[in-house]
């Protein structure tokens, strides 16, 4: 990816000084430390760059292998690496069966319903074992799947979702979970791309006190795979409640079909689990990128287990006696790896819930994680926020005691790092700030919780066997402690990066590595450093600050949004002739997304037609994507070439200074939506706060990559 060095945009990321204020550390209670799965500070030396890349061994051997691998790292076809070569395993088995011996009655996952008057699930490893068969069963034989084949599903946080993962996992099934939050049309689209002939589904589930309609999405997830040329030809469709139907659109005849109808042949059937290679692909992972087409992202089997097996002990700090909730919802990276795969393969009991952590009142997280002794408590800085300003005093009413919280998704304030320090914590926890990517299948930054300090609103450094670097656009390193922020990148292989995106091996190599390959020929990894595509400053203890995104995504509440997905969901409309996405800070969701847009000739502006486009949005993508505010504007600023200077506006909805418009087509422009905008805002009362330099200079220097 190379940056566009034009006239409009002179400083690339990489060269921006970024100052603040250095955070004291923060040390882990005693209590912790004493308990800590990585208290032994050797830990360190296993797995330092000398003794990369055999130090992961020690991750794999945290998992039952059919047949054991011969080679660590094979890098003979770079950046395809191939990890745990010559290895067979079952992920299915790892994370259920060779539980079965020992903990056959302990529980595997607790589900709790989002009305509080329904029954909490308890679901032990033996009950697990039997849904997994069952469903493993009913994939095989009634869908007709084999190992390879893909498998979509589109479903919330209902434990079926567990479930089909294993099941598909058991015959070495790619599966691919779509967020349950995603419409209907991306369901749709994310089937085409990865050729999935089933889709599994649910009737409805509950957000809000509200139950939702589910199945009408599979229905139009159907219809846009069939316009993208590809048919699906049977839906799986999941019942909230037992033997009702919780939806308004009928069942498809030959193609539609009730679980619970379908499962009745195969109960209490077992599935031997396929014994699968280590680098055959375990599932699929759709992100947004710069372009509009969302990546599949394809994650291994043998590398992934281990690395998110590995993580969970020593981060996660997770012991077989632990009770641990990540709030995450399993339609994103972090449930895979951290609520499912992670914790079950170290045979923990993981906690799922299904819905909003604020209903329905402040104080239902902590009354959950009180109720069911959770010690071990993973979320969003988007959901701290919430919980703050929603009830800053709740957790202090509640008996629960955390030994261990992470954040993860976005950066995080200080301010708030804090209040979950000291209010959420009690001051008893460890905290680690986790960094990484729906790409890498685990954690790249945090701290080691037991042996390293905490800072506020740093990840920390590398974690084990993974050695981070900050560049310059020009490749070169910017020094720890130089205070100037580049291109964080990571200079190895670990066992989580993913593999390929699905079907793009191309726009693979070109997304993540072109950047900075050294020589395209060689096969050595250190000449291929994977480019995160993050902007990050590196403080002189190692420690790392994420600054965000320096290519085109938005990072809504902890959910990447590509700008080039929202504007085309917004160009489907026929009176929209330009489109361009800005990101606004925002207190809760960290960013915002607003929309300017351009109407063709003979349309003219109203509130209809604002709400029109939001519907767009969440009719293509859905609606976490809705915007905060659409603007309709005469016209976008634009260079002379008829460049959109996304960075002008976006500068505009945040109140900041526009800089140098001289050189723009249609300068006078900038001022005309400055009042529209502005003025707006302000009678509504949405001016934001004074922002940070790093928020000034992500705001100035938006849209610059091409
Ligand atoms: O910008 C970084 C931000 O989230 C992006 C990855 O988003 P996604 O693939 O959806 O995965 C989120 C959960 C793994 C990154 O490129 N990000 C993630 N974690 C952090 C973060 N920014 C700052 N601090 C973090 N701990």
């Amino acid at each position: 990816m190379v940056v566009e060095k034009s006239a409009d945009f002179e400083v690339p990321e990489a060269q921006i000084a970024v100052h603040w204020r250095e955070e004291e550390y923060i040390y882990p209670p005693s209590k912790f430390i004493a308990q800590a799965n990585a208290g032994d500070p050797a830990i360190m030396k296993r797995f330092s760059e000398s003794n990369y890349p055999e130090c992961f061994k020690e991750y794999a051997d945290l998992l039952t292998w059919d047949h054991y691998w011969h080679t660590t790292l094979d890098t003979s076809n770079p950046p395809f690496w191939k990890w745990f070569v010559g290895g067979r395993l079952n992920a299915s088995y790892n994370c259920v069966d060779r539980h079965l011996a020992k903990n056959r009655n302990k529980a595997a996952l607790i589900w709790v319903p989002e009305i509080e008057t329904e029954a909490t699930q308890v679901i032990t490893y033996q009950e697990l074992h039997r849904r997994v068969n069952e469903f493993a069963a009913l994939l095989s034989d009634f869908a007709g799947l084999k190992a390879g084949d893909r498998v979509t599903f589109h479903l919330p946080m209902v434990p079926e979702l567990p479930v089909a993962m294993l099941a598909a996992a058991r015959l070495g099934i790619i599966h691919s979970e779509v967020f349950g939050g995603f419409s209907g049309n991306a369901a749709g689209e994310r089937i085409a791309d990865a050729s999935s002939h089933v889709l599994v589904t649910i009737d409805s589930y509950y957000r809000n006190g509200q139950l939702l309609d589910h199945k009408a999405k599979a229905d139009e997830a159907v219809l846009r795979a069939h316009d993208l040329g590809f048919d699906v030809e049977k839906v799986l469709v999941f019942q909230r409640h037992a033997g009702s139907y919780g939806s308004q659109t009928p069942m498809v005849a030959g193609r539609d079909f009730f679980v619970d109808e379908v499962i009745k042949p195969y109960r209490d059937q077992l599935v031997e689990p396929v014994s699968m290679p280590a680098e055959s692909p375990l599932f699929l992972m759709y992100t947004s990128g710069s372009t509009g087409k969302p990546k599949g992202c394809q994650h291994s089997t043998g590398g992934y287990l281990s690395y998110v097996a590995g993580t969970s002990k020593f981060y996660q700090d997770i012991h077989p006696e632990d009770t641990y909730w990540c709030m995450a919802d399993i339609g994103w990276i972090t449930g895979h790896s951290y609520i499912v795969y992670g914790p079950l393969a170290l045979g923990a009991t993981s906690v799922m819930y299904e819905g909003v952590p604020t209903y329905p009142d402040a104080g239902r997280t902590w009354r959950i994680a009180e109720r069911l002794g959770v010690n071990i408590f993973h979320t969003a800085p988007t959901t701290i926020r919430m919980l703050r300003k929603l009830g800053p005093d709740e957790p202090a009413k509640y008996d629960y005691h955390f030994k261990h919280m992470t954040t993860v998704g976005e950066p995080i304030e200080p301010d708030v790092w804090r209040w979950y320090y000291n209010v959420v914590g009690k001051g008893e926890a460890a905290i680690v700030d986790t960094w990484w990517q729906t790409e890498n299948g685990g954690f790249l930054g945090s701290t080691l919780p037991g042996l390293q300090p905490m800072k506020p609103g740093s990840c920390g450094p590398g974690v084990l066997g993974v050695f981070p670097v900050v560049y310059d656009e020009d490749g070169k390193v910017v020094p720890a402690g130089s205070g100037r922020a580049g291109n964080i990148c990571i200079r190895n292989p670990w066992p989580g990066i993913f593999q390929t995106i699905w079907g793009e091996p191309e726009r693979f190599v070109k997304t993540y590595y072109e950047k900075y390959n050294r020589d395209p020929n060689s096969h050595d990894w250190r000449d291929w450093p994977y480019f995160a595509g993050d902007g990050a400053v590196q403080a002189s203890d190692g420690y790392f600050r994420i600054l965000g995104r320096v290519d085109d995504v938005i990072n809504v509440a902890g959910h990447r949004l590509g700008t080039k997905e929202l504007e085309s969901a917004c160009l489907t409309l026929p009176e929209v002739a330009e489109a361009a996405a800005v990101p606004v800070i925002d207190e809760l969701r960290g960013r915002a997304v607003e929309m300017y847009i351009a109407l063709k000739t003979g349309f003219t502006a109203s509130a209809e037609m604002e709400e029109k486009v939001a519907l767009a949005i969440e009719t293509e993508i859905g609606r976490i994507a809705r915007p905060k505010n659409v603007w309709i504007v005469a016209d976008m600023p634009k260079t002379r070439s008829g460049k959109i200077m996304r960075r002008i506006i976006a500068s505009i909805s945040n109140f900041a200074d526009v800089g140098d418009i001289t050189t723009l087509a249609n300068p006078e422009i900038v001022h005309d939506i400055r009042m529209h905008v502005q003025g707006e805002k302000v009678a509504k009362g949405d001016v934001p706060r004074e922002l940070t330099n790093s928020e000034l200079e992500e705001i100035k220097s938006f849209g610059a990559e091409s």
